[in-house]
């Protein structure tokens, strides 16, 4: 197989349970990495809930999913109100929603603005949104993880993606002033940044940008969501208490410091 690794990403078949009687909320967690991390946590024990445009395939492995918009300041407080009713108070947020402009993207010379908007909003003001609900109950009841999604993009920079970048970079600095805010309440927020990881965004690419990204990734393969979805999961650990304000690469080696 050209993007998979010789021994490709396979699960704990005995699975820890880390997450009994916590309450997880993951955005975007209808697809891809976010399906993946709802369903990791589903599996090690904890209550989660999905808000996603589509939420259909999900909504078996989860306690509560939730078609919606997650730019939708309305949608999304009465989906977090909804969790909190059905569910209790939220342990852990994962902001996995947000995305490039896709087919509107292209070099920064000809982008506009409304697509910069766009990107801006799916992919920073959502974490935002999301984070100034849960974050108050957080603190005061002196627990909670948030993690919100980044890119390497943000730190690589790509052609084509400047809005993107920009975006992704700006969760970062978001990640950092909120864990400084939060940290003394036990509280962490952390970042991640994925590279290459096999979405159906990559169905849609040809073979050989398949083969030039995986020809950049030094680790010589494009993984798979659930090895994202294994590192949220032990960012939202109790394991995890003393790492906070950290951007955490997961690309393969693509980007080193
Ligand atoms: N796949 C990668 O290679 C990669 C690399 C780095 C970062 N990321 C980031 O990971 C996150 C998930 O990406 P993915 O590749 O799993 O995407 P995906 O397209 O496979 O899934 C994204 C999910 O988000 C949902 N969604 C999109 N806009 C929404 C909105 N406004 N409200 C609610 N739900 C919405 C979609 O319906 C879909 O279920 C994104 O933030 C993306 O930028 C992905």
């Amino acid at each position: 197989m050209l993007w998979t690794a010789d021994e490709p990403f396979t699960e704990d078949a005995e699975m820890q349970q880390r997450f009994i009687d916590r309450v997880v909320v993951v955005t975007g967690g209808g697809l891809g990495i976010g399906a993946a991390s709802a369903r990791r946590f589903a599996d090690e024990g904890a209550r989660v809930a999905v808000m996603d445009l589509d939420a259909t395939e999900v909504a078996t492995r989860v306690a509560l999913a939730v078609n919606g918009d997650c730019t939708d300041a309305t949608q999304v407080n009465a989906f977090f109100d909804r969790v909190e009713a059905t569910l209790g108070p939220i342990d852990v947020l994962f902001n996995n929603v947000g995305q490039s402009a896709r087919e509107r993207g292209g070099p920064f010379l000809a982008s506009d603005e409304a697509t910069w908007r766009f990107v801006l909003e799916v992919s920073l003001l959502t974490a935002m949104r999301a984070s100034r609900r849960v974050a108050p109950d957080m603190r005061a009841r002196s627990r909670g993880r948030i993690i919100n999604m980044s890119s390497d993009a943000a730190l690589v920079g790509d052609v084509g993606l400047a809005d993107y970048a920009a975006a992704k970079m700006g969760v970062v600095g978001f990640t950092r002033s909120l864990a400084r805010e939060l940290a003394a309440q036990g509280v962490t927020v952390n970042a991640v940044c994925p590279g290459a990881i096999r979405t159906r965004a990559h169905d849609t690419l040809e073979p050989a940008v398949l083969e030039r990204i995986r020809a950049g990734t030094p680790a010589g393969f494009i993984a798979e969501p659930a090895d994202v979805a294994a590192l949220v999961a032990f960012l939202a650990s109790d394991e995890a208490r003393f790492i906070t304000g950290q951007t955490i690469l997961i690309d393969g080696g693509r980007w080193m410091t």
